[in-house]
C-alpha cells in the first residue's frame, strides 16, 4: 500500500522533483531498508523512537506496527515533512521541522535514533553527534545507515564518461560538506564521541543482468532512473560550479544509460553498511 503511495508521488508532477525523487529513492529502497531494521533485533515496544533526516518518512512508516510508543521524524525541510504528513493517519507518527544540530526536545528523551542517508550530505562535525547524544537515554541506540561510493562494483567496467560524471558528483557532495565515502568513517567518529559497543554490518545489494535479456523495468533500469532523477536535481548546480560541461553531463547519463541496456551480461553491486553504538 505504501509502496503504491510512494510510486504514484514519484510521478505525479503536483510534487516538485526533490520529492518526487526521494519518494522514488524511498521506493525503491524500502525493501531493503526493511531487511535491515528487521535484521538489527531492536526491541521497539513502548520505546520513543527519532528518524533525523526523515525525508518523507519512509523508516517511521516501516516501524509503525512495531509497537512504539512514539516515532519522530526530524527534518529541515517543510516540504518533506508535509508530504509525510500527508501519507499518514497513524496516531504513534510524529513529524517534526527541525535541525539535527539542534534538537527541540530535552535531554535523555529517546530510546533509538535512525539517521539513513543523512551524515554524507552534512558536514560531520563533533556538534551532531553531540546533539545526538544529547537527546538519547543512556544506553539508547543509535542506527546509522549510509554509503561508501568506493564499494560500487560493475563488470564490465563502467564506460568513462559515466565513471567521469560520478566523480564529478562526488566532488560536489565534497564542496557542499558531505561525502560519498562517510561510512568507512563512521564508526571511529561515533568512538571520539563516546559512542560504545559500535558496529557495523555492510548489506550489498546485487544485480545480474544476462546477456540479451534487453532492458525491462527490472533493478537495473531502476538504478538508472534514481541516479538519473539524483543527477537532474543537482545539474544547473554542476553547470554553475563549472564542475563538468553540458555535453559531458549528458554523454556521461546516455553512456550509462547504454551500459545497463546493453545486451551484455551485466554485474551491479553497491554495498552500504549498518552502523550501531549505545550511548
Ligand atoms: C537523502 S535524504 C534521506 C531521507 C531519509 N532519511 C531516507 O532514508 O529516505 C536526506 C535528508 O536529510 C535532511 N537533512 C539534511 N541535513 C539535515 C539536518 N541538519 N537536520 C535535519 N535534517 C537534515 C534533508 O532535508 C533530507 O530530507
Amino acid at each position: 500500500m505504501l509502496c503504491e503511495k510512494y510510486i504514484k508521488i514519484s510521478k505525479s508532477l503536483n510534487y516538485s522533483p526533490h520529492v518526487r525523487f526521494l519518494a522514488f529513492q524511498s521506493y525503491l529502497t524500502s525493501p531493503y531498508l526493511f531487511r535491515q531494521l528487521n535484521s538489527q533485533s531492536l526491541c521497539f515496544d513502548n520505546r520513543i523512537v527519532a528518524d533525523i533526516g526523515t525525508g518523507i518518512g519512509i523508516l517511521p512508516y516501516l516501524l509503525k506496527d512495531k509497537n512504539a510508543e512514539k516515532i519522530i521524524g526530524i527534518d529541515t525541510d517543510k516540504e518533506l515533512l508535509n508530504t509525510a504528513n500527508s501519507l499518514t493517519e497513524d496516531k504513534n507518527l510524529y513529524f517534526i521541522c527541525a535541525n539535527g544540530f539542534n534538537i527541540p526536545v530535552k535531554d535523555s528523551v529517546f530510546d533509538i535514533i535512525f539517521i539513513r542517508y543523512v551524515l554524507q550530505h552534512i558536514n560531520l562535525s563533533g556538534d551532531f553527534l553531540i546533539e545526538v547524544k544529547r537527546v538519547m537515554k543512556d544506553d539508547g541506540i543509535l542506527v546509522i545507515i549510509d554509503i561508501d561510493d568506493e564499494l560500487n562494483l560493475f563488470y564490465p567496467d563502467l564506460p568513462k564518461s559515466s565513471k567521469n560524471l560520478f566523480k564529478i558528483y562526488s566532488e560536489y557532495q565534497k564542496l557542499k560538506g558531505g561525502d560519498r565515502f562517510i561510512s568507512r568513517k563512521l564508526p571511529s567518529f561515533l568512538a571520539t564521541n563516546g559512542f560504545r559497543d559500535i558496529e557495523a554490518k555492510p548489506y550489498t545489494t546485487t544485480f545480474f543482468k544476462e546477456k540479451d535479456n534487453g532492458f525491462n523495468f527490472s533493478g537495473v533500469s531502476n538504478a538508472f532512473l534514481l541516479i538519473q532523477n539524483e543527477l537532474e536535481l543537482v545539474k544547473n548546480d554542476l553547470f554553475n560550479e563549472r564542475l563538468i560541461g553540458v555535453v559531458e553531463f549528458h554523454k556521461g547519463l546516455n553512456d550509462y544509460f547504454n551500459f545497463l541496456n546493453s545486451t551484455d551480461d551485466l554485474f551491479v553491486s553497491k554495498t552500504e553498511f549498518v552502523i550501531t553504538g549505545k550511548k
